[in-house]
């Protein structure tokens, strides 16, 4: 197309739980620059993670800036923009001074958890009481994890807050909203207060079927639909951006949760076909088509993508709320290792964990299991083990908790896993991506561009604009770039993931 010989690259801002990032890419899908900086991780108490979203702003300007220095990029080369970010987390701010009325409330924080129980509880709520009474219209189960209640805590715990709400001067967004109303003008010129329906669909509020606010939910939770950003999809023109100095503004075109734009990224765009994140979390999310499929196993139910006016397709998900940050625990928690990677030498040190499993239950333990009442524990401990045997759990606690959400996908999709699309910061560990090829009895494959999710985020922008064609060119893109085959026996993979279902136990009613 003549967008495509005008324009080289697509940028992609990615605003994850542990840093932000730009990137740009090219037709083939390839990075041609990148540009990341970490933010603060603040627990005031035990269960509260927060971030704050100035510092995440402020970083966000200077990576989009610095990706366009770094790539060398000539004006007008630079065809859309596509934003993706972290879920659920929570911000709200006053619309007039552009000031959140308090830090960010993560995905991981778990300050929530007594008004679930209540709202749980209340007989005169929606539905049956319980934490599924919300899960036929939003697909999710009441938990700590999902933006509602964290807004709720807002409103409820910072004075002045809630009548500030009800008058229209606070707005709510996730990540996703905060930085593209700060990137479209903010409170000094009326900056765009939107989502995408990804976003949306994690908030606990949203329909899954109409795509709108349920405004018996919000009032449920006690939040003014007013503060609601518009639902939009997640591949459209949205508005102009400037992303660095000089350079004409760019579209903003496609907006993602990271998971959804992972799953986008991995080309996983038919009914059937599923990836698996290996973040500060996992996420492994299998396409379902146009049809949401409502989960027995203990999985979500959450929109996969929406391209323009088409249907919005659905996932079904397993999120896993420690994974990767369970290596920097053991790094800044313990001063175990200095660095992440050492994990790896130290596991690989150790013939077998040593009889010790370490359950990551630092926000209870999400998916499949939902428990609230779990906490972190590890088991199994003798005088023999030592750090190599530690290292080892801790590497193979990812690989036994993707095995439990597989098992639910297979059960509620009847579809059986053939091999698994990994992506994400851990998969450059071998001896992980072994370890869950023998825990699964499956190949994981992982794809040449690692980046899935800004990519993602890159491709919805992109398609927008016509840089890419169709999702045909999505799929030519994707090219396998490592593979894992089993090479465990049955009585090992049966008897090592005994051993975990057995130490997951232990975790329970200890919050
Ligand atoms: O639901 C939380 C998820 O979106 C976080 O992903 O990669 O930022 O840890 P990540």
């Amino acid at each position: 197309t003549t967008a495509a010989a005008a324009h080289r690259y697509v940028a992609a801002i990615d605003q994850g739980t542990t840093s932000t990032r730009a990137m740009l890419f090219d037709h083939a899908g390839t990075v041609v620059a990148s540009e990341q900086t970490e933010h603060r991780q603040i627990f005031p108490r035990a269960g509260w993670v927060e971030h704050d979203p100035i510092e995440i702003w402020r970083n966000t300007r200077r990576v989009a800036g610095a990706v366009i220095a770094a790539g060398e990029v000539g004006p007008g080369e630079i065809a859309a923009c596509g934003i993706t970010n972290q879920r659920e987390t929570t911000v709200v701010w006053d619309r007039h001074t552009g000031q959140p009325v308090y830090n960010a409330i993560v995905w991981q924080d778990t300050r929530t958890a007594e008004l679930c129980e209540e709202l749980a509880a209340a007989p005169d709520a929606l539905g049956d009481p319980g934490v599924d009474r919300y899960r036929e219209r939003t697909g999710l189960p009441l938990s700590t994890y999902f933006s509602g209640p964290k807004i709720r805590w807002i409103l409820d715990h910072v004075d002045g807050a809630r009548e500030r709400a009800e008058n229209g001067d606070l707005l709510f967004g996730t990540m996703d909203t905060w930085l593209i109303w700060n990137l479209t003008g903010g409170a000094r010129h009326d900056g765009l207060h939107v989502t995408d329906v990804t976003n949306a669909s994690r908030t606990l509020l949203m329909d899954l079927r109409t795509l709108a606010w349920d405004p018996d939910i919000c009032a449920d939770l006690g939040i003014p639909v007013a503060m609601l950003p518009q639902i939009r999809s997640s591949s459209e023109v949205i508005a102009p951006l400037t992303l660095g100095g000089t350079y004409p503004d760019v579209p903003l075109a496609g907006i993602l949760g990271d998971q959804q734009a992972a799953t986008f990224g991995q080309a996983c765009l038919e009914p059937g076909e599923a990836k698996n994140t290996y973040g500060t979390g996992n996420f492994l999310l299998m396409n379902t088509g146009t049809e949401p499929v409502f989960s027995r196993h203990g999985l979500l139910t959450t929109v996969c993508y929406r391209l323009g006016d088409e249907p919005a397709r659905y996932a079904l998900e397993g999120s896993i709320a420690v994974t990767g940050s369970l290596v920097q625990w053991l790094r800044d928690n313990l001063g175990l290792i200095a660095s992440a990677p050492e994990v790896e030498t130290l596991a690989a040190a150790a013939e077998d964990n040593g009889g010790v499993y370490f359950v990551p239950a630092f926000s209870g333990l999400f998916a499949p299991r939902w428990r609230p009442d779990a906490r972190g524990v590890i088991v199994g401990l003798t005088r023999f083990a030592d750090k190599r045997h530690l290292s080892r759990a801790v590497l193979e606690a990812s690989a036994y908790q993707t095995r439990e959400v597989i098992e639910a996908m297979q059960a509620d999709s009847g579809v059986a896993l053939t091999t698994l699309k990994v992506d994400g910061g851990m998969v450059v560990n071998e001896l992980l991506m072994q370890f869950q090829s023998d825990i699964l009895a499956v190949p994981v494959v992982r794809p040449v561009v690692n980046e899935t999710t800004a990519l993602g985020a890159a491709y919805a922008a992109g398609l927008a604009v016509g840089f890419w064609e169709s999702a045909q060119d999505i799929r030519d893109n994707w090219a396998e770039g490592g593979r894992w085959s089993p090479s465990m026996d049955d009585g090992e993979r049966e008897r090592l993931f005994a051993g975990w279902n057995r130490a997951v136990t232990h975790s329970y009613d200890l919050a």
